[in-house]
């Protein structure tokens, strides 16, 4: 419980399509995404988002988001913003990758508090105007890996307007986004696109890793305006490592494919129904909207999470560990992440031996 690993079956069908695909090993893959990929993800992205893409200049096939949401920070970053360091907003706790690139490129990493009390959602609009005139990328995660906050059409179009007062990119990380309870999550690229912002402004990515339980395929794309993903196609077509043709054939049949995806979803709904069961009256439990983690609330993620561990063999992910101390507070020191990918029956053993434990 405490790898975020997809652990529910990855449609069978796929095998066949490696097979017959096999041959293909012997050629050097399409850096870019074979057309009929580029298609399927545009087709994807039209029918979830409404957004209209032309595949050959606004969208890009990745070896799974982790490499994108990196290498689009060398790409995208300037060395410096208006003479000064370019500054990356990142919200915290994050996605350990955001501070790396930010760190990697010569930038300020500025990490900002996305707690209780803003709904785990980081208030970039709170920051200084000074900040905001040097940021170059602003990282989202939403849905949020570790809290489950979803982003409202609200919050990406403030967040859209603060981008473009400021100059700034959103860095959109979405490979949450269909693991949903009820509603599907609201893109930044589909609301930039409503509010007729320009679509430079948004960079989304997205994975089967999640959506389609591929972690071992590698296999993602970044969406976004045609100068953005012309500078990652530039960066990538040296330093990148393309998908191989086999797999590229595998992904764009599993973007067309969504019976699977309601089939993932459904698992996912029935071990949150177990998790609200079992831990729904502790005190600040709070039912992730969307994701496949728990983040709960201890007096110390630590201590708690060695305690679990000794006493019970479940293992967790200490709060801290996914966050950053600002200003002599760590924002994940109060709890810990609890990855909800096991099995129902195995899941519903571990809940209640942790409920026992810690919340006794
Ligand atoms: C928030 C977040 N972003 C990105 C990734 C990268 O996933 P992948 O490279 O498999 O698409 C992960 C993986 O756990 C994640 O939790």
């Amino acid at each position: 419980m405490s790898i975020g690993e997809p652990k529910h079956a990855f449609p069978e069908w796929i095998i066949q399509i490696i097979v017959e695909h096999a041959g293909e090993f012997g050629r050097y893959p399409i850096n870019d995404g074979t057309p009929e990929l580029l298609n399927a993800i545009a087709g994807w992205i039209q029918r979830r988002y409404g957004v209209p893409l032309q595949l050959d200049r606004q969208i890009m096939a990745l070896n799974g988001t982790r490499e994108g949401l990196f290498n689009s920070v060398l790409a995208l970053c300037p060395e410096t913003s208006r003479g000064q360091q370019p500054a990356v907003l990142v919200p915290n706790p994050f996605y350990q990758v955001y501070a790396v690139a930010a760190l990697a490129v010569g930038a300020e990493p500025v990490y900002v508090a996305a707690t209780r009390k803003n709904g785990f959602l980081p208030d970039y609009g709170a920051l200084p105007p000074e900040l905001l005139d040097r940021t170059e990328i602003a990282y989202l995660c939403s849905p949020a890996n570790p809290q489950g906050a979803v982003a409202s059409r609200e919050y990406w179009a403030e967040l859209t307007q603060l981008a473009e007062r400021h100059d700034f990119r959103i860095f959109a990380d979405e490979c949450y986004s269909e693991l949903y309870r009820e509603t599907p999550p609201t893109g930044a690229l589909q609301v930039a696109s409503e509010m007729g912002a320009s679509p430079e402004r948004v960079l989304i990515f997205h994975s089967l890793s999640k959506r389609s339980n591929l972690p071992g395929l590698r296999s993602g794309f970044v969406a976004g305006g045609s100068e953005s993903i012309t500078r990652l196609k530039q960066l990538r077509a040296y330093a990148g490592s393309p998908l191989s043709m086999p797999l590229q054939r595998v992904a764009e049949r599993v973007w067309a494919d969504e019976a699977h995806v309601d089939h993932n979803r459904a698992l996912y709904v029935e071990k949150y129904q177990m998790a609200d069961a079992i831990l729904g009256d502790v005190p600040g439990y709070a039912s992730p909207q969307a994701g496949f983690f728990l983040w709960l609330p201890v007096e110390d993620g630590e201590a708690a999470t060695v305690k679990l561990w000794r006493e019970t063999g479940v293992r967790v992910l200490p709060g801290a560990y996914l966050s950053r101390e600002v200003d002599g507070v760590n924002p994940g020191q109060t709890y810990i992440r609890v990855a909800m990918v096991a099995p129902g029956d195995e899941m519903q053993r571990g809940l209640k031996k942790l409920r026992d434990c810690l919340y006794g």
